[in-house]
């Protein structure tokens, strides 16, 4: 029976952060670990899926039953997705869903979102329709929004289009900056964040304060635009100077930990030319700018705070088919 791999890229969110769930853009860069997901196409109409990664085994049901009933935490993304692409498009047969990835879950590189792009490429392959990458992204955001109420969708878009993108919340635009590298250092700091908590805790500490929140995403606001000259530009320094900025404003906004203040600290002092944490915050990783010739210095620098350096590229190719 018909059978195709596809896979998509992590990402890591470059300034915007919060803000961009409320109507505001941000910039996110595809990282070059990727998300593998092999789909076959079966005669009896049986789902049946393997992630090994997120300790999902040799799960099986029906595929009338796709979506009901409990669904493991590891395939809800998965199979939620599936049940969005059949309302659009019939599924004729069963599937057998296999993934692998190249990165830990717990980076907050986005595995879910790796993971709902990727299916749905397959089975628009599968089923030979073509689907466009903003038809993709479309199904794949209705996928996080089911399963989790809340995100702005980048990291969706991140691992649709691959590169580097400006992003408006919900994909109102998404716009890839031609740029043939970044020069990131990526440290993580061992401690894994849950993103909607996150969410919710800013929500909750600024409800008695709606202007103080407003103003707050107006300026980062600034930053992410500036940002995206500088990017452009290949103004490395400028770029450290908006990433230092963004960050004394999520420290406002409560979501950095010691850690990752450590770590951020750390690598300027040995030279970068700027650091932020990158997502949500409370954990995952922080993000650092800097030469060619201070590589080696920062990323010792986070070493020595205990931070791990995860050997990533940046501004990677969106989901593609392997075989
Ligand atoms: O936790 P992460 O790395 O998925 O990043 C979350 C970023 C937020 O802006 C807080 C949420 C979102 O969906 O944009």
């Amino acid at each position: 029976m018909k059978k195709v791999t596809v896979s998509a890229p992590g990402k890591l969110m470059l300034l915007g952060e919060h803000a961009v769930v409320y109507n505001r853009p941000c910039l996110v860069t595809a990282v070059d670990q990727r998300m593998y997901l092999t789909a076959e196409l079966l005669e009896a109409e049986e789902f049946q899926l393997n992630a090994p990664d997120v300790q999902v085994e040799n799960y099986k049901k029906k595929i009338k039953d796709i979506g009901k009933g409990e669904i493991p935490k590891g395939a809800k993304f998965i199979e939620i997705a599936i049940r969005n692409f059949s309302e659009k498009y019939p599924i004729r047969g069963g599937l057998r869903i296999t993934t692998k990835s190249e990165f830990s879950s717990s980076f907050g590189f986005g595995s879910s979102s790796a993971s709902t792009v990727c299916i749905i490429k397959a089975l628009s392959e599968l089923f030979d329709l073509g689907l466009s990458k903003k038809e993709i992204f479309d199904i794949a955001y209705k996928t996080v929004l089911d399963v989790q109420r809340k995100g702005s969708g980048f990291d969706i878009a991140a691992a649709v289009y691959g590169g580097t993108l400006y992003f408006l919340t919900g994909g109102k635009a998404i716009e890839p900056l031609s740029i043939k590298s970044l020069p990131l250092i990526v440290g993580y700091s061992g401690i894994k964040a849950d993103t909607v908590t996150l969410i919710d805790k800013v929500k909750k500490e600024f409800s008695n304060k709606p202007e103080e929140l407003d103003s707050i995403y107006n300026s980062i606001t600034v930053f992410v635009e500036k940002a995206k000259d500088s990017i452009r530009d290949k103004n490395w320094k400028s770029l450290g100077d908006l990433m230092n900025n963004n960050q004394s404003l999520l420290k406002k906004l409560g979501v950095s930990i010691e850690k990752l203040d450590n770590m951020i600290q750390s690598s300027i002092s040995a030279g970068g030319y700027g650091a932020k944490l990158s997502g949500a915050g409370g954990g995952d990783c922080m993000i650092a700018i800097c030469s060619d010739e201070k590589k080696e210095k920062v990323e010792k620098a986070i070493e020595e705070v205990g931070g791990e350096i995860l050997k990533v590229q940046a501004n990677a190719e969106g989901v593609r088919v392997e075989k």
